[in-house]
């Protein structure tokens, strides 16, 4: 399929069928996707909670305004930021760089230095925020990459992550929840599926200056 027909056949998921699972392959796949997204620096401050059971669903559903898709989906993943990214942090970057580009040590120290001086500049909350944003352009490869593997989806913030921090236990593990993204099958009566994209019109979204 051509990739504009997978985003057009793509859609925020709203009922997915709820005794369709994604193929332990495909979501290998998606992980490996996730991974391969590009990050500020590399620094990769992001990390995706895959959630498949459907009792921890349910909570998570009452936590999302009791959003349907959240319990109906196969996985739910949980995309969250790092909350440490402190020195320790960019060393863990600069050791495992090294192991895999054993030929650039000093370079790769040098970056690592460079890191840790222009991270103890900013403030908490500016760490929070780019690291916020890493979270985003994540979310942005897996809604593409699902829509190439024909897996459905659904991007969502309508969720308290201070609840789900606790469902997960993730503040254990210097994590926040920054966006869910259920994926599944569609259900075949998701009436979302039937309508019409909204979109601006191209040449209103998109100028070129020749
Ligand atoms: C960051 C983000 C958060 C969203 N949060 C929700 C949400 O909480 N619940 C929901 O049903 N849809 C949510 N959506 C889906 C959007 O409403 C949807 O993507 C948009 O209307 C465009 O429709 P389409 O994705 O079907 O093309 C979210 C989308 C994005 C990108």
């Amino acid at each position: 399929m051509d990739i504009i027909e997978s985003l057009e056949w793509r859609y925020a998921t709203k009922k997915f069928d709820n005794n369709a699972f994604i193929e332990d392959e495909k979501i290998e796949r998606i992980s490996k996707a996730f991974n391969l997204t590009a990050t500020s620096y590399g620094l990769q401050p992001i990390k995706m909670i895959i959630v498949k059971n459907k009792s921890i669903q349910k909570k998570m559903k009452a936590a999302s305004f009791h959003q349907e898709q959240v319990a109906t989906a196969s996985h739910v993943l949980v995309l969250c930021a790092e909350k440490n990214v402190d020195a320790d942090f960019i060393k863990a970057f600069s050791n495992n760089s090294k192991q895999l580009r054993p030929e650039a040590h000093s370079e790769i120290d040098a970056y690592g230095d460079v890191l840790i001086d222009r991270f103890k500049l900013k403030s908490k909350a500016d760490i929070k925020l780019w690291a916020t944003k890493q979270v985003y352009l994540a979310l942005g490869n897996l809604l593409t990459v699902c829509a190439i593997e024909k897996i459905d989806s659904c991007p969502m913030e309508g969720f308290i992550p201070a609840e789900i921090d606790v469902i997960l236990g993730l503040e254990q593990e210097q994590l926040s929840a920054v966006l869910l993204l259920p994926i599944g099958y569609r259900a075949k009566n998701d009436v979302s599926a039937k309508i019409n994209k909204v979109r601006r019109p191209l040449n209103d979204i998109v100028k070129i200056i020749p």
